[in-house]
């Protein structure tokens, strides 16, 4: 879709890139992200340009650069902290390597506060910094609004061209007014106003324009992306202009299928079919093990069915049928699809028929271009029901990516514990986890202890063996056993009866979670099952709770006590359950779903 006078980031490889698209567009402005080397000429029509963060040295040759003919355009341009740097080399200033790194908080001192963005801050403030490199010579023109402690040229500006950087990331809520100073730099750019009111009618026109006068089959999980693009479609295009298939994969949730149609029944929705494919995708996925092989095998599963039943309704290809998804802005990154950043997942609805069918433009995704928070917003516009709106998300793989698979266990030798009451076990299985921005597939290891203080130690460990070792990329906390017990264990992969325990496991942990009252802040949380137990065939749970924005980055979250006793204890009670853990990984170095 063209947006006229938005604000465009450019993606240096930082990881907060999505978190400075999205504070542009908390103050009103559309903004997208492109690749660090978009040209000048496709820069043009922007409104503003924010030049995001990166890992590496901008003296890296193999760092990633800009075009240099972006600062002709007369466009307002900021840049954070990489960007700051790159714009400084660019425009003829020095960056060398800081004497001391600086990494977590720091205090500003802003000196001249009457200046460009720098307006209405305060005299000091805390920022939130993640640096070697600094700038050391200022190109010509401009000035130092702030410094920093270990950072003399923490804040600059050329007024006249309105050109400004900083060292700091203004984007993270650590760094105070950062959203002030994004604000004052939006307000010195020449936008369009954006909210997504205004992107209803504005998706409507476009939708409108994109299907032409061609017809959408849409799958509709129940979950709340694909449920508001479904309502969007039928809203814009009309009911007979759309067709809803929901298919039950058989990796759903306990009385998924049935609360779904229930909540379609009331918004009135009667072009829905629901399908039971529950055998063919379980049949697929026999003895499959790698992560990453059954995310194709589901997604491909998925198309086989929606294809099956397009048949069997007639509506074909040549009589202009499309294919509809809810794929959300975030997804597209995952899977790999802007040039800088890594494939940590592919997403079911990005495997290769799919984006053969993208070229061919015969798939239409009205949400592709939106946050989550947004599309929940979206959906309570467009007249949908709280409860579908706020519910958790659910992946498209459902417990398929949650039930860990294996033929034989996967060995690493275990640190040791330097501390007297916490035990490690290096645990048999490996899961996907994101760091330093790349993929990695590696052992969780389990923390035991039954002493209470060892808690605080335990969530400081959770960061620093991901970050020492190159074994381990997850820390759990056992919540059943105090000292490691000998596992046993059980080969499996996705089948009915492992499909079962999980669904019970979930069904218990959602339910204990709806009565301590903790659904609301708790974004997310995945119940795991591992193949192993302390007992032949036996297996264990983990309870994976995360609080997050975007699922790009999330936190764990600190359970109260009674809460994960009593889910502990109704776990065990489970047949099959002989141990349970608590995930006490952030994202990163542990994605949310462990597959
Ligand atoms: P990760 O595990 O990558 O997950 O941290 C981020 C968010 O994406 C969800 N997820 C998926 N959603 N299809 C989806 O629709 C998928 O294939 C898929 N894989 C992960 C995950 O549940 C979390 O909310």
């Amino acid at each position: 879709m063209d947006h006229q006078r938005s604000i465009i980031v450019l993606d240096f490889g930082g990881q907060y890139a999505h978190l400075i698209a999205r504070r542009v567009r908390q103050c009103g402005v559309y903004s997208e992200i492109k690749d660090a080397d978009t040209s000048a000429q496709e820069l043009k029509n922007a409104a503003g340009i924010i030049l995001s963060g990166g890992p590496q040295s901008v003296y890296d040759p193999k760092s990633p650069q800009g075009d240099p003919a972006l600062f002709e355009l007369g466009i307002p341009v900021l840049g954070i902290c990489y960007g700051l740097q790159w714009m400084a080399k660019t425009l003829g200033g020095e960056v060398s390597q800081g004497e001391v790194k600086e990494y977590g908080k720091a205090k500003l001192h802003i000196g001249n506060r009457n200046l460009g963005i720098g307006s209405g801050l305060p005299k000091e403030m805390i920022v939130w910094m993640s640096h070697g490199d600094e700038v050391t010579l200022l190109p010509e023109g401009f000035e130092r609004i702030g410094t920093s402690n270990n950072c003399s040229n923490a804040f600059i500006a050329d007024i006249d061209r309105n050109f400004t950087a900083v060292q700091f990331h203004p984007e993270v809520v650590h760094t105070e007014h950062g959203q002030t100073l994004i604000e004052n730099f939006v307000k010195t750019c020449d936008a369009a106003e954006w909210s997504i009111e205004s992107y209803k009618d504005h998706i409507g026109e476009a939708l409108k324009k994109e299907v032409g006068d061609r017809k959408v089959f849409m799958l509709v999980s129940g979950g709340v992306d694909s449920t508001v693009a479904f309502v969007l479609l039928n809203q814009v295009l009309g009911e007979d202009r759309v067709q809803g298939l929901y298919i039950d994969t058989g990796m759903m949730r306990k009385d998924e299928t049935i609360q779904i149609k229930k909540a379609f029944d009331a918004l009135g929705i009667t072009n829905l079919r629901i399908e039971d494919a529950s055998a063919y995708f379980l049949k697929k996925l026999a003895e499959v093990y790698e992560p990453e092989d059954k995310r194709w095998i589901i997604g491909d599963a998925f198309l086989s069915v929606q294809k099956r039943v397009s048949e069997e309704m007639n509506l074909k290809m040549e009589d202009g049928w499309m294919l509809g998804q809810g794929t959300i802005y975030p997804d597209t990154i995952e899977t790999g699809e802007t040039k800088n950043a890594d494939t940590i997942k592919t997403h079911h609805n990005r495997i290769d028929a799919i984006q053969q069918m993208m070229k061919e433009g015969l798939v239409v995704e009205p949400l592709r271009e939106l946050y989550k928070d947004e599309v929940r917003a979206l959906g309570e516009e467009l007249g949908l029901p709280h409860d579908l709106v706020w519910r958790h998300p659910f992946p498209g793989p459902g417990l398929g990516v949650r039930i860990l698979c294996a033929q034989e266990p996967s060995r690493v030798s275990c640190p040791k514990s330097v501390l007297r009451h916490i035990a490690y076990a290096a645990l048999p299985i490996k899961s996907v986890g994101v760091q330093g921005d790349g993929r990695s597939y590696r052992h969780a290891i389990a923390l035991f202890s039954d002493e209470q203080f060892a808690d605080e130690k335990c969530w400081e460990l959770a960061t620093s063996i991901p970050n020492a070792s190159e074994d381990f990329n997850r820390v759990l906390m056992c919540t059943s056993h105090s000292t490691p017990p000998e596992f046993v264990f059980s080969p499996g992969y996705v089948s009915k009866e492992r499909t079962e325990i999980l669904r019970q496991a979930d069904a218990i942990v959602h339910n204990e979670m709806g009565v301590a009252g903790l659904y609301e802040s708790i974004w997310q949380f995945p119940v795991v099952l591992l193949p192993f137990g302390t007992s032949e065939g036996g297996l264990s749970i983990v309870l994976r709770p995360v609080e997050s924005q975007e699922a790009m980055t999330a936190n764990a979250v600190d359970l109260p006590k009674d809460v994960v006793a009593v889910m502990t204890q109704r776990l065990l009670a489970l047949e099959g359950v002989d141990v349970v853990f608590q995930d006490l990984t952030h994202k990163p170095p542990g994605t949310i779903e462990w597959e």
